[in-house]
């Protein structure tokens, strides 16, 4: 394996982390639905705890944390434009919109967070000794959050937009309902949907 390609990718890791963390605190300006600003409070908590982790993983290593990678340097770019694009519903439209706005912002984040840890659990599973067991021990602290994050928010945005269309919704999404924590559990719960209302 590159090893100078498994820093990027943790170097990528902590940005996104450090992004999300910006990225939930202006989704939840946008949010006024009670159930999805309790969700989004509690994926804020857990993506500081995301933070600590990486930082531990990479002090583990040897890898310094403020060190800037170009790679580093466009999700830092993408997460600044997320926030940017909520303020921007925020000022200009309605608060529904803005609401729609924030959480299509959180399932764009949390697709690129979902992916950085997808990956670092390859990485590890291929990894050996010291390297195999740093990675093991944080994205099993982080593996099950990082699937609701992605999977719920996507829930939460289609039902949200659903209703916004003057169509019958089922909220909270039946992703969070049941629980979801994988793909294939988010297409049934989906399927399942359609037959609740
Ligand atoms: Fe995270
Ligand atoms: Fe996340």
């Amino acid at each position: 394996m590159k090893n100078e390609q498994i820093a990027e990718l943790l170097y990528q890791a902590l940005e996104t982390e450090q992004g999300g963390i910006e990225v939930y605190t202006a989704a939840l300006e946008c949010a006024i639905n009670a159930d999805l600003r309790k969700e989004w409070q509690e994926y804020l908590e857990q993506t500081h705890n995301h933070e600590r982790i990486v930082l531990e993983l990479m002090d583990q290593l040897g890898l310094d944390p403020d060190l800037d990678t170009p790679g580093r340097l466009v999700v830092r770019h993408i997460g600044e434009a997320l926030v940017e694009a909520m303020e921007m519903a925020l000022e200009d439209g309605p608060p529904e919109s803005a609401q729609l706005v924030a959480c299509e912002c959180v399932v764009q984040a949390e697709t690129k967070d979902h992916l950085n840890w997808e990956l670092i659990r390859e990485v590890a599973n291929k990894s050996q000794g010291e390297l195999r067991q740093a990675l093991t021990a944080a994205y099993d602290q982080v593996e099950d959050e990082e699937d609701e994050h992605l999977y719920h928010t996507t829930g939460w945005c289609r039902e949200l937009w659903i209703e916004s269309l003057g169509m019958p919704a089922v909220l909270p999404p039946p992703e969070e309902e049941q629980e979801v924590k994988t793909a294939i559990g988010a297409a049934r719960a989906r399927k399942a949907r359609r037959q609740m209302l």
